[in-house]
């Protein structure tokens, strides 16, 4: 029977860190995979998070099961955090998952569960995941405009004009702030139009909110999510703790069904615990209880806030001193756009074949489609990636 199995093609950013592990020059540059680093190059834990761990540790007197749900405190933590008074609990079902991944695959299923047939309309570009997901899941992918690589902002005309194309039910995957891959996120006049095209078509907005507080901080990244929540009949949320959290490996997730009918609420709730059970029972629990432990306790969220905004800041210094010292090694303020991006990502415009000299030549990694994860950077390597640029001709 395995015989039958087709070969998968690698992830390639997944494939990206196999080579770069196998790679033994000094300097080399990881701007790959998407995780945050400081400025030692180490992804750490948040010092909240290690206090959290350490009480829960001294605390807990079980591992028995929780609830199919996960657990509540963390939901409600977790609902109050992305949504703020956007919507009332009673206006919200909620499951903790295993991580955003996690989240868009139960968010996903849920949506093929209530509208069989309904399409997902996926921006170009998108998280690779993405796509590959909705493959997974049988469900039809229609590719809508978002990036202009000319100007290097979101195309909002091609956008709306795709988005036309929408019947009713179908859905609209949206990044909620810090757009992966290209760091462009849409204004809030234009996600006001987006939101008046999603309703005047009927159709689902399926917000991905990886990267909450890596933007321009916790309120302002939630802005366009709460937005949508108040002007939707009906909006999902895939919220990832494994970034602000710096929690990657501990699975923490949550998917929020959003819905102006509080009447439908308990149906919802069922449907999503439902899918728990379905597919992986209770959900991962000790990352989630130390997201609230974190979110509930004023001096451990107090921390928090103040180390994510220290990785927020570190992240967008490194953006204006790339910006200053790419324009000055080209003589032109093509790269000013790097300043002006959110998050952990922007893209340079390379070519798959720049892209391989970068790493033959310069030991210099990132993604095929020129994606830089930002927090990869540090002010010593900026100077020799850009020399690296302008030696490959950009
Ligand atoms: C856009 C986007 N969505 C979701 C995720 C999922 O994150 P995780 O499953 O690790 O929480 C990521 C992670 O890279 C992402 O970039």
């Amino acid at each position: 029977m395995l015989h039958r199995l087709r070969a998968q093609a690698d992830d390639p950013i997944l494939a990206l860190m196999v080579q770069l592990a196998g790679d033994t020059r000094e300097g080399k540059i990881d701007l790959g995979v998407g995780v945050y680093k400081d400025d030692s190059g180490a992804t750490p834990i948040m010092r909240s998070i290690k206090q959290a761990e350490y009480q829960l540790w001294q605390a807990q007197q079980t591992k028995s099961y929780g609830a199919l749900a996960g657990d509540p405190a963390f939901l409600d933590a977790m609902r109050q955090l992305v949504l703020g008074d956007a919507a009332d609990a009673a206006q919200v079902a909620a499951i903790a998952t295993p991580g955003g991944t996690g989240a868009v695959h139960q968010a996903l299923e849920l949506l093929r569960m209530a509208q069989p047939g309904a399409r997902v309309f996926a921006p170009v570009p998108t998280w690779a995941n993405h796509l590959s997901i909705l493959a997974h899941l049988g469900i039809e992918a229609v590719p809508y405009r978002y990036y202009d690589a000319e100007t290097h902002s979101v195309d909002h005309t091609g956008m709306l004009a795709d988005l036309a194309q929408l019947r009713s039910g179908d859905a609209v995957l949206l990044h909620g702030c810090c757009h992966n891959p290209t760091g462009a996120d849409p204004d809030m006049a234009q996600w006001r139009a987006l939101i008046d095209v999603m309703n005047a078509r009927g159709a689902v907005p399926l917000i991905d909110l990886a990267y909450l507080g890596f933007g321009d901080g916790l309120e302002a990244d939630a802005a366009a999510t709460r937005a949508i929540a108040e002007s939707c009949p009906v909006v999902l949320v895939a919220a990832s703790c494994s970034k602000n959290f710096g929690i990657y490996r501990e699975r923490t997730g949550i998917l929020l069904a959003v819905m102006q009918d509080g009447a439908l609420q308990a149906r919802a709730q069922g449907a999503l615990t439902h899918l728990n059970r379905q597919n992986y029972s209770f959900p991962p629990d000790h990352g989630a209880r130390l997201v609230s432990m974190v979110l509930t306790d004023g001096a451990l969220r107090a921390d928090w806030q103040a180390e994510l905004e220290a990785m927020r800041h570190r992240m967008t210094d490194l953006r204006t001193l790339l910006a200053q010292t790419l324009g000055a090694a080209v003589g032109t303020d093509r790269f000013a756009y790097l300043a002006q991006h959110r998050g952990m990502f922007s893209r340079l415009p390379v070519t798959p074949e720049q892209v391989a000299t970068l790493r033959d030549a310069h030991a210099i990694y990132m993604a095929p489609d020129g994606r830089i994860n930002i927090a990869g950077l540090h002010t010593n390597t900026i100077a020799p990636l850009a020399d690296a640029l302008v030696a490959v001709g950009i």
